[in-house]
């Protein structure tokens, strides 16, 4: 178990197909800390008015997984809520889970312990960050600031927790918090993942083992989204799918969340001491587009500071990632998704503009 010292990342290789452009932008948070900001800067205005956009009025509500109920010894149970999580999968790709165990107090806690990290000073944020994507911190704002073109109202802090273990050394609670909070986080994660491992009909260990969920990757993500004086124009996050197999979400009671579903957005509420789950990229190429990652974004306010932090679970780094050969062969379907290393994966997503779904794009195999 490793803690990272503050300026203790490795040197990052740039890369020569891509150079970087030297960029030195800005914090979200303190471009929105400036005296009498009235207006937001045209690099962040969106074509796409997300507030234009139909946001659907539909009462249908997003499914719930009684983890309780999962972990179940008794069969019954446990059989009928994997009903509900491949259906919960197969519909919206998004669910909430409640009954988790996880106490509010951890919950409330690495939030707090985000906000603080937040409100360090810039050098400090900057000075532990490193500049790869598979370094292990990285602080920085909108979404991959050397190559966006439009910028994102939001920054944010990725930690890798897991199978190597790093957090920032301030604030000084934030290492017994991280700590505490992935390993829980990461036990419900992987009793969900084989609940879906067994809702596509595989074994139940199939996921865990065959993408070595022992060494899964597993990070900290936390965005901070301050008030815009202009959230019509702007967007915290634009639409994406996420890498990787299970994310686990909280929040700080501020809604921004929104998930496309039928071909409409629709607002996702805050329920209090519960996680918002989705299915990333590796369940779709997995389950051979069985179930699909579903495109979501952050729209922001100009009133409140929203925190959220997503808890992204993936394959171990060197699994390489191809649909189950069970779906493959039982059903006579050909290989939707080409095989591919999750590092690999993690490198190309996290390295270019983020764009709906265009990295698994790359991946699928014509029709
Ligand atoms: C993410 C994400 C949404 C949110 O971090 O990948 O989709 O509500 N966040 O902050
Ligand atoms: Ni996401």
């Amino acid at each position: 178990m490793a803690t990272t010292a503050p300026t203790g990342s490795p040197p990052s290789q740039p890369s020569l197909t891509h150079p970087p452009p030297p960029r030195k932008l800005t914090t979200v948070k303190a471009l929105s800390e400036s005296p009498g900001l009235s207006s937001i800067p045209s690099i962040y205005t969106f074509p796409k008015q997300p507030y234009h956009e139909p946001v659907s009025d539909t009462k249908e509500p997003i499914p719930t997984i009684d983890f309780s109920l999962l972990a179940s010894s008794h069969p019954d149970e446990r059989s009928e809520t994997i009903r509900e999580l491949g259906k919960a999968c197969r519909d919206w790709g998004f669910f909430m889970v409640t009954n988790h165990g996880v106490p509010e107090r951890m919950m409330k806690a690495i939030i707090e312990a985000c906000r603080e990290f937040f409100e360090l000073p810039e050098e400090e944020k900057r000075g532990i960050s490193g500049k790869h994507v598979l370094d292990p911190i990285r602080f920085g704002t909108s979404f991959n600031e050397s190559v966006d073109e439009i910028l994102c109202w939001r920054d944010y802090v990725k930690i890798f927790q897991h199978p190597e273990f790093h957090s920032p050394n301030k604030p000084p609670s934030f290492t017994e918090i991280a700590l505490e909070y992935s390993k829980r986080v990461r036990l419900v994660a992987r009793e969900i993942i084989r609940g879906i491992s067994e809702s596509l009909g595989l074994e139940k260990d199939y996921i865990d083992e065959t993408l070595n969920l022992e060494n899964g990757l597993q990070l900290i993500a936390a965005n901070l989204y301050p008030p815009c004086p202009r959230p019509e124009l702007a967007m915290g996050l634009p639409p994406h799918s996420d890498h990787g197999l299970l994310t686990l979400l909280i929040q700080n009671q501020i809604g921004g969340l929104q998930v496309q579903h039928k071909g409409k957005w629709v607002n996702i509420d805050p329920i209090p001491n519960s996680f918002l789950a989705n299915i990333g990229d590796h369940i779709e190429i997995l389950s051979n587009g069985k179930y699909k990652s579903v495109l979501h974004r952050a729209v922001v306010n100009n009133r409140d500071v929203r925190i959220s932090i997503a808890v992204p679970h993936g394959p171990a780094l060197d699994a390489i990632v191809s649909p189950a050969s069970k779906l493959v062969e039982n059903l006579g379907n050909p290989p939707a998704y080409g095989a591919m290393k999750y590092k690999e994966y993690l490198e190309l997503q996290q390295g270019t503009m983020l764009n709906g779904k265009s990295c698994l794009e790359r991946i699928r195999n014509g029709d």
